[in-house]
């Protein structure tokens, strides 16, 4: 058995508020833990995860249990761990290896821990627990991958046939990376600036690195904070779509002279980098909003520095010499280290994508080779119409003779 590992066990009434508030606000994932609680799909089960253990992982892990699985969870970062929760969930019942501030050692080790519970599912965000799975040979009857980075990888570990099992990628739902993508990273990459440094945002320049869903999401909450915003791409037609809903399109060579504060969310290595630190103005703020620490690079930062110092949590000073530039979360995502991730709202659509994805799985076991498979048109559809129901709404649906003229050449 794979023991808890936490921070304080005595944090755990705290954790147990924040689940509670969390469950509060997603009705649509305890809907479908009453759906199917008397089926128990998950019975006898095991579910190795490497998700960020926030409050809305909690009320994820905790509707999985209460459908049989047993739980093992590892964090999806280093700094994204909310010990408070990780302790109600050991509480709980829950196996959790996480503790934030962990080794990149550690982090790792946690991975290869929950895997050693030779899980039945596993869910992953980011990549690193499939590629370890791959690693150990481990073949599950299927997992799913939460985010944009983890597609790219278990599609490239599919194109080398490396993958053992299928793997949905829930990322890809409608009712994933349209609302958490674009909403949850827009409203929380913002949170976590806030919450370091209090800067006002009304009048500054805002340069935002890629114009993807978490991109366009972040660009249109900081207009509607009252930044003029500055967008910078490398596909042409983001790059198009970014000037025609009204955003400043540049060259970040350009955008690096005129910015107060970056914001990266490209998926991508080096995006802000030593040409582009020496063309910054003194006082310039950098936050990452993709999910690894490698978009803006912080060897370039290290090795141009004079000094540098902890001016207040998550804020680092690097001193240029005649300029000031400030990173905040160590250039790892912003909105989970410095703020308490995506808004339980989104995530609760995002994690019934998941326990649904995970119960097609099963249902489908055998059916399905080792390869990246979408959710279901259905089970999405299905998630959209529980959120709108979950919010007092209605709408319309066709008549016959408008299902029919959809159908139809006529007209
Ligand atoms: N990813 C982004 N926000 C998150 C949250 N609140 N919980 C889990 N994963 C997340």
């Amino acid at each position: 058995m794979v023991e808890s590992r936490i921070k304080d066990s005595r944090l755990a009434p705290e954790g147990r508020k924040r689940v509670k508030w969390a469950e509060m606000h997603m009705p649509v994932l305890m809907r479908l833990k009453n759906k199917f609680i008397r089926e128990k799909p998950f019975e006898d089960l095991r579910v190795s995860a490497c998700l960020h253990v926030t409050k809305e992982t909690g009320a994820l892990v905790r509707v999985l249990k209460a459908l049989g699985a047993e739980v093992f969870l590892a964090a999806s970062n280093p700094l994204s761990t909310q010990d408070d929760v990780a302790a109600f969930l050991a509480e709980e019942g829950i196996h959790v290896v996480a503790k934030r501030g962990e080794t990149s050692e550690e982090y790792f080790q946690a991975i290869e821990s929950v895997l050693k519970a030779n899980p039945d599912l596993t869910m992953d965000d980011g990549g690193d627990l499939t590629v370890k799975a791959t690693e150990m040979g481990i073949k599950a009857v299927g997992g799913t991958e939460e985010t944009t980075t983890g597609v790219i990888r278990i599609k490239a570990l599919e194109r080398e046939g490396k993958l053992l099992y299928p793997i949905i990628a829930v990322n890809n739902a409608e009712t994933k990376w349209d609302f958490d993508n674009v909403h949850g990273t827009g409203q929380s990459a913002l949170d976590g600036v806030l919450r370091a440094t209090n800067i006002l945002i009304a009048g500054k320049k805002v340069v935002v690195a890629g114009f993807g869903h978490v991109g366009r999401g972040i660009a249109i909450r900081t207009r509607g904070l009252g930044a003029r915003v500055i967008v910078t791409e490398v596909d042409p037609i983001k790059a198009l779509k970014a000037v025609m809903e009204g955003f400043d399109v540049m060259k970040m060579e350009e955008a690096a002279k005129i910015g107060d504060i970056f914001i990266t969310a490209t998926g991508n290595r080096d995006v802000i980098r030593g040409e582009h630190f020496r063309l910054m103005k003194d006082g310039a703020v950098l936050a990452n909003a993709g999910h690894f620490n490698v978009e803006i690079s912080v060897d370039d930062l290290e090795r141009i520095k004079r000094e540098k110092r902890l001016i207040r949590k998550n804020v680092v000073e690097y001193d240029l010499g005649g300029k000031r530039i400030y990173l905040l979360a160590e250039g790892r995502l912003v909105n989970l280290v410095a703020a308490e991730g995506h808004p339980s709202e989104v995530m609760d659509m995002s994690f019934s994508d998941q326990v649904l994805a995970l119960k097609y799985l099963l249902d489908n076991r055998g059916e399905l080779e080792a390869r990246v498979y979408e959710l279901p048109r259905d089970l999405d559809c299905m998630v959209a119409e529980m959120k709108l129901k979950s919010m007092g709404i209605e709408i319309d649906s066709l008549t016959r003779d408008q299902r029919e003229y959809l159908r139809s050449w006529r007209v």
